[in-house]
């Protein structure tokens, strides 16, 4: 069913387009580890290589966006020695993949508060942004730190504090104007959303955003997770009908 690396996704004239953007609750690492007898932080440092995999094939197959749950508001509250380890491997990712991004015409991008991430983080995190700004391929946005309701908590305070300040009006609130007071604002709604490791919940990730958004769930752990998994989810998404509430077209 998968097709080839390098090769394009199958596209009949019936075919529903691919989809623009991709998000994933990359879960599992923790237990791809215990079933090894290994630390987490294996775990973790396996899943990053996962991370690599995903991230090149959305670039190949064309995908313009595609976002990665990394890290939660609720994560900090994990062992400090985790957490510590965590953010040494984000640091270290985004050294080893920050010349890669800018050769592959990759826009980095993040969603959630990284003024909480540690200096080291934050310093090539900033680098990383600030080199790839001006890329045109595929937008990687990283949640970090990320919480769906802080999110929505912002987005209030930001319009509300428009609304006293006299610059908005009350009725002027809309759908739009809300969007764009998100993290995500200027990035489409997610066409997909993938979870892996079997757990069937959304973990405060992107509430206002997956409204429309199509679900799939694999019990696959995120270190296991491969490029053939991921063009199947691609290829029964476009077999998928989204009505949004109307009478299919087909
Ligand atoms: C996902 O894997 C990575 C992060 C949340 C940072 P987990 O660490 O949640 O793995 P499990 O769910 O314990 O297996
Ligand atoms: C969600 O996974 C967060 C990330 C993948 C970064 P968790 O493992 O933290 O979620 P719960 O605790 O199972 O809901
Ligand atoms: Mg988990």
């Amino acid at each position: 069913m998968s097709s080839k690396p390098g090769e394009q996704m199958p596209s009949s004239k019936d075919a529903k387009p691919l989809p623009a953007h991709v998000a994933i609750i990359m879960d599992g690492n923790g237990r791809w580890a215990r079933k090894r007898l290994l630390s987490r932080v294996r775990g973790h440092e396996r899943g990053t290589e996962t991370v690599r995999t995903i991230v090149k094939a959305s670039r190949e197959i064309g995908i313009r966006y595609l976002t990665l749950y990394a890290f939660s508001t609720e994560n900090w509250q994990r062992p400090k020695a985790e957490v510590t380890a965590l953010m040494a491997l984000l640091k270290n990712f985004l050294k080893s993949e920050k010349q890669e991004m800018i050769d592959q015409n990759i826009r980095l991008n993040t969603i959630g508060d990284t003024r909480k991430l540690p200096d080291g983080v934050r310093k090539i995190l900033d680098q990383t942004l600030t080199a790839t700004a001006g890329n045109t391929g595929l937008t990687l946005t990283l949640a970090l730190s990320y919480g769906g309701r802080t999110e929505l908590v912002n987005m209030v305070q930001e319009i509300a504090g428009a609304v006293s300040r006299g610059e908005t009006d009350v009725n002027a609130i809309s759908e739009s104007l809300i969007a764009a007071a998100l993290d995500t604002r200027g990035i489409p709604d997610p066409d997909i959303m993938i979870r892996t490791s079997g757990e069937m919940r959304i973990s405060n990730f992107l509430l206002w955003q997956l409204a429309y958004t199509e679900l799939f769930f694999t019990d696959t752990l995120w270190p296991d997770f491969s490029r053939g998994e991921f063009e199947q989810i691609l290829q029964a998404y476009q077999n998928r009908d989204r009505r949004y509430g109307k009478v299919s077209e087909r």
